[in-house]
């Protein structure tokens, strides 16, 4: 087994929530291997993520990725240049398995260890299709976890300009849908339903719009929304189903775009990135466009299969950092609530 010092070779593990995912990738633009097993069929029948059966099948799936993953890329462990791994936030047994896993590949193969935050990863999902994006740029960050807007000065250097007070905008999504009946995961189900309902049938609030910051709120929303559903119920009234969810996706999107165009405009930039689960959502991608078109304005957004978790944007994380020189220690240890900033 030669080693092939041409590339740089990462291979990145991710099991910071329900999905266990490994990825090579060379160059940081050349996918080798992206795997991900997901967990959400076990998970379904309780209507959420249950950390220790999703700690318990990580275990059982990261080695079989692993070595499905390097016959996949057709190598051997002898090729790799690093290994990247999720280290936090997330829950921590989840964690653990992953971060146990790349210490002990990157320790027994004298490697460097790269310890990403799942956040950073989420936002280097942009760089995969690896355009040329130009700093400093605007990235609105919603996920299940998370809903904020960072500043990129350049790679790794963030400024976080707002972010949610209560609910990230994928929770809310995943709690209405759970309300309606929709089933779990709500978001990518209520998106669907919402194309076929009248938006404009259910007034519902609008947090934090118009004021002057980068603040979001999504737990009013989500509030007004069970309420609804309740006072009908009590009426014994039917509620149309499409409609309540394209009212709750209209009136998500529209504060989402509205604040993100807001930090463009007061930012002074020309670019817009869009990260994590929720970035899949169809309207939000479309009403984003339509803005940034009118506006001049750069829009990115991953491609579906990286929006959501997976160990790909991991791996391009990893290779920005390992270009830096920034590794880690063989310390590393999950942080369940690790922070971009
Ligand atoms: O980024 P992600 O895979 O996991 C976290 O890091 O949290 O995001 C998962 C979240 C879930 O809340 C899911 O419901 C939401 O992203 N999501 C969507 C869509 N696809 C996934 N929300 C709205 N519309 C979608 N199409
Ligand atoms: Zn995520």
């Amino acid at each position: 087994m030669t080693k092939t010092q041409a590339r740089t070779t990462i291979m990145a593990i991710e099991t910071s929530c329900d999905e266990t995912a490994v990825a090579i990738l060379a160059d940081g633009k050349e996918l080798l291997a992206n795997l991900v097993s997901s967990q959400i069929k076990t998970h379904q029948q309780y209507g959420g993520v249950v950390p220790e059966i999703a700690s318990r099948q990580h275990l059982e799936q990261v080695n079989r990725l692993i070595d499905l993953a390097l016959k996949a890329a057709g190598l051997t462990f002898a090729d790799l240049s690093a290994i990247a791994v999720t280290y936090g936030p997330g829950l921590v047994g989840a964690l653990l398995v992953g971060v146990s896993t790349a210490k002990a590949l990157a320790y027994s193969l004298n490697l460097p260890l790269l310890g990403i935050n799942h956040i950073e990863g989420h936002i280097y999902a942009n760089w995969l299709t690896n355009e040329k994006r130009e700093f400093p740029l605007v990235c609105l960050i919603v996920s299940g976890g998370h809903t904020a807007l960072v500043k990129l000065k350049g790679h790794g250097e963030y400024e976080l300009l707002g972010e949610t007070q209560d609910d990230a905008a994928g929770e809310a999504y995943d709690k209405v849908a759970r309300a309606m009946g929709l089933g779990y995961p709500g978001g990518p189900l209520l998106d669907e339903l919402a194309r076929q309902g009248n938006e404009q049938a259910i007034p519902l609030p609008r947090a934090m719009l118009g004021e002057n910051n980068y603040a979001f709120s999504f737990s009013g929303l989500k509030t007004a929304v069970l309420n609804y559903l309740n006072r009908a119920a009590q009426k014994e009234e039917e509620v149309k189903m499409a409609d309540l969810a394209a009212s709750f996706q209209a009136s998500v999107v529209e504060v989402l775009v509205e604040k993100t165009m807001l930090a463009v405009k007061n930012e002074k930039v020309a670019t817009v990135l869009l990260a994590g689960g929720v970035s899949a959502n169809s309207r939000l991608r479309q009403e984003m466009q339509k803005r940034c078109a009118g506006e001049g304005i750069k829009l990115f957004y991953p491609p579906l299969e990286y929006c959501t978790d997976n160990a790909a944007m991991i791996a391009c994380a990893g290779y920005y950092r390992y270009l830096k020189g920034d590794f880690a220690g063989w310390d590393l240890n999950a942080v369940p609530q690790l922070r971009l900033l």
